[in-house]
């Protein structure tokens, strides 16, 4: 199988490296330099709880350089799904199927419709990485991966993934109800993801603060009358037992978007609560917390952004700028 990954970061190139040591695999890796040019000289060196190792593979900056693939990986993060999508446009419509390994609502229908084409499948995973220097990733968790595809003619396909994926040493399975995997993730993600991102806390560290563990309970239930307007069904009987027992479970991750706002980079919000506060627009819902929450984290990554500063270099923010970047 000729795999293509696109937006090789961190998650990306773990996939990545793990899968082109499959027999009759290749494994192409497309991604930003100075990642990718690292690649191309030294290798891609994968440490952490996974081991040390180090993978020859090939690394290239657009998707526009491969001629063909069976599969194309988008592991970038959702806004630039369409974008990874239209740029490997040519393998799908020459027969590629596309995988989607993200966090967020909604991005396989976008890629659907863009593309025209139903081979879409999509993964959630708990696997944890950092790229901690040009060429290096750090593997940090190694859970779940769960594979499935709305589309049902891709089942042949989810279950040659979730194979290979076994093979290499992944904790993968096979989901007939993807959606309600994506859906309990994101119900975690909403929960947990912009608490520790307002207040600069690890998953550990919100998870012992009982106001912030309230917090993330009525995030959660807000988003819960969401999923039961839209009939879909969890994968869990309790989201919230399961969003705050994976706050505790992950204690020493820096959820990922307070990782990009520390960074100076645009968080997720948008494919987590803003999808979420938008549905519930839609079914006459309310969702205060999630509102405000939403707003403070947008407010945030706006600042960032105008500025080209990280969270670190940024002061306290005053509320005049506040709502200045609310409103603004
Ligand atoms: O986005 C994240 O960081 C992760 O999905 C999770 C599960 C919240 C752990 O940090």
């Amino acid at each position: 199988m000729k795999i293509v990954v696109v937006g090789s970061g961190s998650i990306g190139s773990l996939y990545g490296a793990f899968l082109s040591q499959l027999k009759d695999t290749e494994v192409i890796l497309i991604g930003r330099n100075p990642h990718i040019s690292a690649i191309q000289k030294k290798g891609l060196r994968i440490k952490g709880i996974l081991g040390d190792r180090l993978f020859k593979l090939k690394a290239m900056k657009f998707a526009s350089e491969v001629d063909s693939a069976d599969l194309v990986i988008i592991t970038t993060k959702t806004y630039d799904t369409l974008e990874a999508a239209k740029s490997a446009k040519h393998l799908i419509d020459a027969g590629a199927s596309v995988l989607l390994i993200q966090n967020g609502l909604g991005t396989e229908e976008v890629v659907a419709k863009a593309l025209n084409t139903t081979k879409v499948l999509r993964a959630t995973t708990c696997m944890g990485a950092l790229r901690t220097s040009p060429g290096v990733v750090t593997a940090t968790g190694c859970g779940l991966t769960e594979i499935g595809s709305r589309y049902p003619e891709n089942r042949e396909l989810v279950e040659r993934l979730v194979k290979m994926m076994k093979e290499v040493g992944f904790k993968v399975r096979s989901s007939e109800n993807i959606e309600g995997v994506v859906w309990t993730k994101t119900l975690v993600n909403c929960g947990i993801n912009p608490v520790g991102a307002l207040t600069g806390l690890s998953n550990g560290e919100v998870y012992k603060n009982h106001i912030l563990r309230g917090l993330i309970v009525r995030l959660v239930e807000e988003a819960v009358q969401v999923v039961d307007a839209l009939g879909v069904e969890l994968t869990t009987d309790d989201p919230i037992r399961y969003a705050l027992g994976t706050a505790k479970a992950t204690g020493d991750n820096i959820n990922s978007m307070l990782q990009d706002l520390q960074a100076g980079k645009r968080t997720e919000i948008d494919a987590i609560t803003g999808e979420i506060i938008r549905l519930a627009k839609e079914h006459g819902i309310e969702t205060p917390s999630n509102e405000a929450v939403y707003a403070l984290v947008k407010a945030l990554e706006s600042r960032n952004l105008k500025e080209g500063k990280k969270l670190a270099e940024v002061d306290v923010l005053k509320v005049a700028d506040l709502v200045e970047a609310i409103t603004g």
